[in-house]
């Protein structure tokens, strides 16, 4: 992937609006116990480093027992789901985070639960998830075959399918689960108590930044800022940032990633009407980049796996060019938000 193929940038996007959402998530997770918001860290040696005013990181290395952000969104769309379906069994495909996500919402709700999981997951990502207790499906493929064989097998009575990607009439779950990551934007609102400039939000079928752009595009935001949402995704998975340059959602060959949970093909297709009109720019980092920015993190003591370090890589892809900085309007007092969505598991 070269240089002009690996950024992508709107300056129509921050006119754009979109429905508030309706909060019922926020409260579900403020009910639950062990409940809490997690830290947004302000890191001086990389505003220096990066010529800004101010970078925090948002910290998900431990949400709600799980280290990484997914369980936000699997929390809420499994008690939406059993809700109108009890004890059913649940099914889903992952990566890794969300399976074990789901996994653990099931046991909690006393309910069973099928995990499908490509074969490029490694062992240790794969135990996370039987030891919560649910059953795993190996498949012979990648992630979007794993995604096609849980959707099939969900079909049987008694079972129902909470998958974080959506595709033609499989929207509702998908939603649930957008609704439910908008919770850690909402702490971060509180925790900063002014708009940001800049967030940069890793990607794998776009459901998160969906629930980003949503945020800061809603309809009604009292204070007139326009914060620039960038998506950050591996060079070898750039299904989104394809799709935004190609002008249409755009398939992509996967290989291999240490940014694992960002190892997709096909990006949601809720996402997509979302992020080609509201995401502002997007970039592909490299291995290597994910990895530098995984060391320095860990340097400065913060825990931060690939995925979550990606977004540092991104922000460096843009911050350290004048015409992406000028592009994004990002000057020296800019505030930058990197959502650092897993903790360092190695
Ligand atoms: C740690 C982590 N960060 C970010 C993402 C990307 O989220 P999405 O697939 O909604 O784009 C994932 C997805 O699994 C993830 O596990």
């Amino acid at each position: 992937m070269d240089r002009m193929t690996s950024w992508y940038c709107s300056p129509r996007a921050r006119q754009w609006t979109c429905a508030t959402s309706s909060g019922r998530a926020l409260r579900f997770h403020q009910s639950l116990p062990g409940y809490a918001p997690t830290p947004l860290v302000s890191v001086p040696a990389l505003a220096d480093e990066l010529r800004v005013g101010r970078v925090l990181l948002k910290d998900e290395s431990s949400r709600l027992g799980l280290p990484a952000f997914k369980v936000l969104g699997a929390s809420w769309a499994c008690h939406q789901v059993l809700e109108a379906q009890p004890g059913a069994t649940l099914v889903t495909a992952t990566d890794g985070n969300h399976g074990r996500a789901v996994a653990r919402m099931a046991s909690q709700f006393g309910v069973a639960a099928i995990v499908f999981v490509p074969e490029v997951m490694i062992p240790a990502t794969a135990r996370g998830i039987a030891g919560e207790g649910a059953k795993l499906v190996w498949v012979d493929g990648d992630y979007d075959e794993a995604v096609r064989r849980a959707a099939a097998f969900a079909e049987r009575p008694g079972h129902a399918l909470v998958q974080d990607t959506a595709w033609a009439g499989y929207e509702r779950v998908p939603a649930w689960i957008v609704e439910g990551y908008q919770t850690l934007l909402g702490e971060v609102d509180d925790q900063l108590g002014a708009a940001p400039d800049l967030v940069a939000v890793p990607v794998g079928v776009g459901s998160l930044a969906e629930g980003v752009v949503r945020h800061y595009r809603r309809a009604g935001r009292q204070d007139g800022s326009h914060p620039s949402v960038l998506s950050v995704e591996p060079d070898t998975a750039a299904c989104v940032l394809a799709s935004l340059i190609a002008g249409r959602p755009t398939t992509v060959p996967t290989a291999a990633t240490v940014m694992a949970g960002l190892n997709c093909g096909t990006m949601s297709s809720s996402a997509w009407p979302v992020l080609s009109a509201g995401c502002d720019a997007a970039a592909a980092v490299t291995d290597d980049g994910a990895l530098r920015a995984v060391a320095d993190l860990d340097r400065l003591g913060i825990s931060s796996g690939p995925c979550g370090a990606a977004t540092l890589a991104g922000a460096r892809a843009v911050l350290t060019d004048q015409a992406r900085r000028a592009a994004c309007d990002l000057d020296e007092d800019a505030v930058v938000v990197l959502l650092s969505t897993e903790g360092n598991s190695r």
